[in-house]
């Protein structure tokens, strides 16, 4: 057996049900969750606070070394905090989506983040899930298992627009739809780890099959893994 945690990929465009199915299946597996979208959500909302432009490369890479990240299940919620401040809703405005995608872009935002993102995964005991684009990749190409969540455009902006309805962030579903499908070319279209499924990444809709059931598959798939590593 291994020393290392157990580590899940979990990648996927916006709205595809990463954040449902991670917060379900870490809590199921009691596995620590990283929750990388919001870590690259943190860094844009330091910038915008900031006033730094988000193709200011030698700001934002002196910005990065005062991002202290550190994340909290409080009920069914992982809260993120950052600086010790709650920036949970913060961070999931409609513009703060867009300058994350923008600030995401940056080769030097990337890079600096790189172990940050292993390091918070590292640090958990048993396993840990993290959610995002590039995490089977480059973050962790060597994941123990890879999966790539998919659901059709529609579905996930209705997603997206729900959440925001029930955080009080008011936007229409045609709003969301077009802002999704402008982060979803630019996430796809970026030079650096763009979004991308890994070759051995298990491809997944869930606008086929109800995210309960993608946590089930997801969770058998775990424990095979977890039995013959
Ligand atoms: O998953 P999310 O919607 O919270 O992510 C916000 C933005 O961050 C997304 O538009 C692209 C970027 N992102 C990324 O580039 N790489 C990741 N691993 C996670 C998110």
């Amino acid at each position: 057996m291994s020393a290392r945690p157990f580590i899940v990929a979990i990648d996927g465009p916006a709205g595809a049900g990463k954040s449902s199915v991670s917060k379900l299946l870490a809590r199921r597996m009691g596995f620590a969750l990283v929750d990388t979208g919001a870590i690259y959500r943190c860094v844009a909302l330091m910038a915008r606070r900031e006033g730094i432009a988000f193709d200011d490369d030698a700001r934002l890479g002196e910005l990065l070394g005062r991002v202290h990240i550190h994340f909290q299940v409080v009920g069914e919620e992982n809260r993120v905090f950052l600086g010790g401040e709650d920036v949970s809703s913060d961070i999931r405005t409609p513009e703060n989506s867009m300058a994350a995608s923008q600030v995401s872009s940056r080769p030097v935002v990337r890079s600096g983040l790189l172990q940050l993102q292993r390091r918070l995964a590292l640090e958990a005991g048993k396993g840990a899930i993290l959610e995002g684009r590039d995490i089977g990749t480059v973050v962790f190409p060597d994941a123990d298992v890879k999966f790539f969540l998919e659901a059709n455009p529609e579905v996930r902006a209705r997603r997206r627009y729900e959440e925001l309805f029930q955080k009080g962030v008011e936007s229409s579903l045609e709003e969301v739809l077009a802002d999704q499908l402008k982060r979803d070319r630019d996430d796809a279209a970026r030079a650096v780890a763009p979004l991308k499924a890994a070759d051995d990444a298990i491809r997944m809709d869930s606008s086929v099959i109800p995210l309960s059931e993608v946590v089930h598959k997801l969770e058998a798939e775990i424990l095979r893994r977890m039995a013959a590593r």
